[in-house]
């Protein structure tokens, strides 16, 4: 029998390589390329003809599937409005942020709700799942449990079962006996994320992989396991934040970008369903570099606190220290309020921060950036009662954004009375906010810190 040659996969973007090399040429990640058993054991015979695929019309006369809500409402938002039956589900984090906890939650809330639930751990002992579970106050909940890590049997298993929802904690501990790679290999994971995929299309059995991100934050066989499935889920969360935030990034059921707010507790997982409220907790007296943005996650208004600390800087290259938002947008605000507002930061550390671990990306908060940044260099607190949103453009004008009405009714709500905004914002009539509309960045530093 002929052997086929060695295959070579990165464990960070799984792009498959021919041979060895210390570097990946797609991701540019370095020591992720390893030897990986290959996926064909040859090529098929060419001419040989499949059997013809059964084709259908768009239209049809089937109601839509039910959705089956867990009522954990942070859950079911973030789903879409609750689980789709059949639907295949990826849910990935750092190590120990809380999946294990989540998934017991949901599992013991879906069940208790009517749907049979299967909750296979690859990682822990029953003894240690049920320890959980009576911590968390779920021992009575009729999930069932099971602990092991091979996929046929795992199949088989689920095949006799049928429950409605299968929990595979974690996609990283399956191994499939016909891959002869270690279980957690790009190869191992593909290959059961796949099986486990195709039986939850084939049986409508809903299942939630589990997966662990890696340092560089991919989910390891990452983009090939995010294809697969319909709806990804990512669960973040800043270590010595008790906040934990369940953001969809991909949902063929739902509008991607919705977010789930939930607070690590001594007793599992609560719901926060005021998140604004939560994120301006920690806000002390207004001092200098503290902005709040009125900004939009998904469906839903979040106010949060942007910080920033501007110091002289004893390096060469100064600091630019940037937790929750994107390090290059940081860059080009700071670019454009040098070249179009002449405020430089040449010499100057920046350090800037989103309070309360929450992960910002929207370009409306760029406003609230300018502001902590300016704020924090003339050493002038912004007004304790003034929100701000708006996009930065390269030539310093600001552009509207979206939800202008959302935003100004969730600052309203939480006892803001201002708002800095683009000009032509669609400004709404009848609410008790003061709206201050800005052209660009220039006319803003003029009016809230003077000549710059
Ligand atoms: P876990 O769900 O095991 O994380 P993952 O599956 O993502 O690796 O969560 C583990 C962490 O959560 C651990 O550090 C302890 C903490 N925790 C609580 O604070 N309260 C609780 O009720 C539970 C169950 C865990
Ligand atoms: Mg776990």
């Amino acid at each position: 029998m002929a052997r086929s040659a060695p295959a070579f996969a990165c464990s960070a973007c799984g792009a498959v390589h021919r041979k060895w090399a210390g570097r990946c040429d797609a991701c540019g990640a370095w020591n992720s390329v390893g030897e990986e058993a290959p996926l064909s054991s040859g090529p098929k015979p060419l001419g040989a003809r499949g059997t013809p695929v059964a084709l259908t019309d768009l239209a049809t006369a089937e109601p839509p599937p039910p959705r089956v809500p867990s009522g954990l409402a942070e859950l079911d938002r973030v789903l879409g409005g609750g689980l789709v039956p059949g639907s295949a589900i990826l849910v990935g984090g750092d190590p120990g942020i809380g999946k294990s906890t989540l998934l017991l939650q949901a599992a013991a809330s879906f069940a208790r709700r009517g749907l049979a639930c299967v909750y296979i751990s690859g990682e822990e002992a029953p003894a240690q799942v049920r320890m959980r579970a009576e911590r968390l106050g779920l021992a009575d909940a009729p999930v069932r449990l099971g602990a092991e890590t091979g996929l046929r049997d795992i199949l088989t298993t689920l095949d006799a079962t049928r429950p409605g929802l299968a929990i595979i904690d974690s996609i990283q501990t399956m191994w499939l006996d016909t891959v002869e790679s270690a279980p957690g290999s790009v190869a191992q994971v593909r290959a059961s994320a796949q099986e486990l995929v195709t039986f939850a299309k084939r049986r409508g059995v809903a299942v939630i992989l589990v997966g662990h991100v890696t340092k560089d934050g991919q989910i390891a066989g990452p983009r090939v396991v995010e294809h697969m499935v319909d709806t990804v889920l990512y669960f973040e969360g800043e270590r010595g934040h008790q906040f934990r935030i369940l953001r969809a990034v991909k949902n063929r059921f739902g509008p991607a970008d919705e977010i789930g707010v939930f607070e690590m507790t001594g007793m599992g997982l609560a719901e926060v369903s005021n998140p604004s409220a939560l994120f301006l907790s920690e806000r002390g007296a207004s001092s200098p570099g503290s902005a709040v943005f009125a900004g939009i996650e998904g469906t839903r208004p979040v106010l949060t606190e942007i910080q920033a600390l501007v110091a002289p800087s004893t390096l060469g290259t100064p600091r630019r220290t940037v937790v929750g938002l994107d390090g290059g947008r940081l860059s080009t605000i700071l670019a454009v309020l040098e070249a179009r507002c002449a405020i430089p930061f040449t010499g100057l550390d920046v350090f800037l921060n989103v309070a309360g671990g929450l992960r910002v990306s929207e370009p409306a908060a760029d406003l609230a950036v300018a502001a902590a940044l300016l704020s924090a260099r003339q050493d002038v607190a912004l007004p304790p009662d003034m929100v701000f949103f708006g996009e930065i453009s390269l030539s310093g004008a600001l552009r509207p954004v979206t939800q202008t009405e959302n935003r100004l009714k969730e600052a309203a709500k939480l006892g803001f009375t201002q708002a800095v905004a683009p000009s032509r914002s669609k400004s709404p009539g009848n609410h008790e906010m003061r709206l201050r509309e800005m052209p660009d960045l220039t006319a803003f530093v003029g009016e809230m810190f003077g000549a710059g």
